[in-house]
């Protein structure tokens, strides 16, 4: 059985969006388990690919302790894993126990040998169970977007990389190109909750939208990590601009 550690989370007392921490917490945990399924199906199997390269963006390399923030069923996490090897450590970190629970059922029924490598936390990415300056990458895949306090998260992340190291934060773009916003909400509005519905989740997948609308231009992104005190920070959009990585060294 897959180590699942459980703390409990700490919540964030800003409020900067309408929907609290312990709304999206059950939103996650309730589409826990479809969500896989419904992320191979909407996006045609592309975010493996935008996936693979968000890790290669953070530069993992063997051996490195590394975190895959709001990890989620853990897609990263198990990436990570065979990059960082045997030597390495992987921890993925989420607040959906049902989330973490689907991910250790993974870590058992996909069996890698280096697989052992990685441990589930449960915990807030806005007040990281961590000591300063612990790892040597850190990812983020579709999480940031989701946090009540963008600036309290990437401030976090700042704290807990080693000086020198990256983070890779892979989400939606929130394009100011008005073509790619227009393909965006159809795609959001025309396929994405039509197919949530039949799960039963039209109103989860609708809180897509809104999550986008609220989040962070790509200049905006580079803006915070600057401002944080990252010595580097570039945001590439991929998937035709549809979606966006952030990759900043600490
Ligand atoms: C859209 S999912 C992404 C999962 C995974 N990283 C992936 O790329 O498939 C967003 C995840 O962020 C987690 N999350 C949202 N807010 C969080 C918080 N404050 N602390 C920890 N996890 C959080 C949710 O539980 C959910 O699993």
């Amino acid at each position: 059985m897959a180590s699942l550690s459980l703390s409990l989370p700490a919540f964030s007392s800003s409020r900067p969006l309408a929907r609290s921490s312990n709304e999206r917490q059950a939103l996650f945990s309730r589409i826990a388990p479809v969500y896989d399924n419904l992320n191979d199906l909407l996006s045609l199997g592309q975010h493996r690919i935008w996936k693979r390269m968000a890790i290669s963006w953070s530069a993992a390399r063997k051996g490195d302790w590394v975190l895959d923030l709001c990890c989620g069923s853990g897609d990263l996490a198990f990436l990570l894993s065979q990059k960082v090897g045997f030597e390495g450590k992987v921890t993925g970190l989420d607040f959906s126990r049902e989330q973490l629970s689907i991910a250790s059922a993974r870590q058992d029924s996909f069996w890698k040998p280096c697989y052992k490598n990685i441990a589930w936390i449960e915990g807030d990415a806005l007040d990281l169970p961590f000591p300063d300056s612990y790892f040597d990458a850190i990812t983020v895949g579709y999480g940031l977007r989701n946090l009540v306090d963008k600036h309290a998260a990437m401030k976090e992340v700042f704290r807990v990389l080693k000086p020198g190291s990256r983070v890779s934060i892979l989400d939606f773009n929130k394009s100011t190109n008005s073509s790619v916003v227009f393909i965006q909400e159809w795609m959001i509005n025309n396929v994405v909750v039509p197919v949530a519905s039949n799960y039963g989740l039209a109103e989860e997948y609708t809180y897509l939208k809104s999550s986008i609308d609220n989040f962070l231009t790509g200049k905006e992104l580079e803006k915070l990590a600057n401002e944080l005190g990252f010595s580097k920070a570039r945001h590439y959009e991929i998937g035709g601009g549809l979606m966006g990585n952030l990759v900043a060294t600490r």
